[in-house]
């Protein structure tokens, strides 16, 4: 048999592409390919790529750009770059460097098999297709080697909703969502293989409507299925949309005791007027009234945001309005950015508010978030929390993993084995992580 080819991937953004990277090693492991933890030994090096924010594109050209080398040393080397880059730039990217020999979007990847094939035959390969089929349902299985405890699975891609800034709804195309069938199958896969945790992925998760047994299935019956899948522990979605937070999906934050107490809900700014020029279609009141009736329903959990600053016509009275609404809401993790304008977009035409004025609201808004996130860090110590214990720390004999909020934590853990659920006190707070002892 001849030794198999060597993959390397370099996945950019978002978790969803964590998934894609991974199914993709999959699919080129039915081309015979192996993956590898470095360039230099790879007869195909894939850049799975990321355009939501500026300079996306820019860091791939001169990403490529490193790699001539391998090029230059192993000529048989093929080059690929998938992902939102790849979608929006598509021939461009050849035009640009010819030494890239495949290029394909997020909706084509069930045909890398075939596209690998032709550059293996010395042609080019460029797939920037929306397909009406399910990319995953032609893409090889996970085959059944173990893996770690927690796993990305996604239900939904897509997004219909065109905030005035983003990309995702051309880059992913619209929303689509996957059947419960082969979200169960996927998931009682993982299980087999040791996962214990499941985040479920979705530009726009919760608008999620997969066709299940008797008709449609929201994410909140969806996750109410998974609940009944033995083994699967604890289950996670990520990202939501304000409006799509319906009243199951919030009861299940109360009533389903494998759905984690941590919820991500970008709200981007606190300010109505921008809110409408981002096409969000909710308001910082209606934001606030959904996170209300969220603690109702299970007080203890931990939210999470993204934020856009210096969107244009921000005022400095709009930003206030941003800062008031985190006061608010007090967040345990968030996400912050300035605006970046992404061609295509409805806002890209319209002008930038001054720079150093947005750089300077970014800095002040983070500066709150971490004094928050600080805080609500700190209110943990001698509170005892349940860990899924991930991989050994970083001293001899400890262990680290995530608390139901997903805050890592880490302790001297004697007999504890990855996938390992243990009740842990938390008696110290440092700066990205929590210090636990064992309770049982
Ligand atoms: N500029 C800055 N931030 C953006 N995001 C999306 N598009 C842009 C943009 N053009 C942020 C939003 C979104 C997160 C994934 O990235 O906050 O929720
Ligand atoms: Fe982008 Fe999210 Fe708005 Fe959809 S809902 S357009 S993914 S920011």
């Amino acid at each position: 048999m001849s030794d198999p080819k060597k993959l390397f991937i370099k996945t950019y953004g978002c978790q969803m592409n964590v998934y894609d990277s991974e199914r993709m090693a999959e699919t080129l492991g039915g081309s015979g390919y192996v993956e590898v933890k470095t360039p230099d030994e790879a007869d195909m090096i894939l850049l799975n790529t990321c355009h939501i924010r500026e300079k996306a594109a820019e860091k791939i050209y001169s990403e490529l750009g490193r790699m001539r080398p391998f090029k230059e040393a192993n000529p048989d080397l093929k080059i690929g770059v998938a992902g939102c880059v790849a979608q929006a730039e598509g021939e461009e990217i050849m035009r640009r460097q010819p030494m890239v020999d495949l290029v394909v979007g997020p909706q084509s990847y069930h045909k890398l098999p075939a596209m690998e094939a032709k550059v293996e035959a010395g042609e080019k390969a460029l797939d920037t297709d929306f397909p009406e089929e399910d990319k995953f349902e032609h893409m090889p299985k996970r085959p059944k080697a173990s893996r770690g405890p927690t796993a990305f699975l996604t239900v939904q891609e897509g997004c219909d909703k065109f905030c005035a800034f983003c990309v995702v709804p051309y880059t992913r195309g619209a929303e689509v969502s996957r059947p419960v069938d082969r979200i169960l199958t996927e998931a009682r896969d993982l299980v087999e293989r040791g996962v214990r945790e499941i985040t479920l992925l979705g530009q726009n998760v919760n608008a999620y409507h997969g066709a299940g047994p008797n008709g449609d299935h929201t994410l909140a019956d969806l996750i109410w299925a998974l609940d009944k899948v033995d083994g699967l522990e604890r289950i996670r979605f990520t990202t939501s949309h304000p409006n799509d937070m319906d009243d199951a999906l919030i009861a299940a934050h109360g009533e389903c005791e494998k759905l984690m107490p941590y919820l991500h809900l970008p709200v981007q700014s606190g300010s109505d007027k921008i809110l409408k020029r981002m096409n969000r279609s909710h308001t910082a009141e209606s934001y606030l009234r959904v996170i209300e009736r969220i603690r109702a329903a299970r007080p203890d959990i931990l939210l999470s945001g993204d934020f856009i600053v210096g969107f244009p016509e921000e005022t400095e009275a709009d930003f206030q309005d941003t800062m008031e609404l985190v006061r608010q809401v007090r967040y345990g993790q968030a996400y912050s950015f300035k605006y970046s304008s992404r061609p295509g977009t409805p806002a890209a035409a319209r002008p930038l508010v001054d720079q150093s004025e947005a750089d300077d609201r970014l800095q002040r808004l983070q500066a709150l978030l971490t004094e928050q996130q600080t805080e609500i860090q700190h209110s943990m110590i001698g509170r005892e929390v349940s860990v899924l214990f991930e991989k050994p720390g970083r001293i001899e004999g400890q262990m680290i993993g995530k608390s139901q909020y997903l805050h890592a934590v880490f302790a001297d853990a004697p007999g504890v084995e990855r996938g390992d659920i243990r009740r842990v006190k938390i008696v110290e707070s440092e700066k990205n992580s929590l210090k636990g002892v064992l309770l049982d």
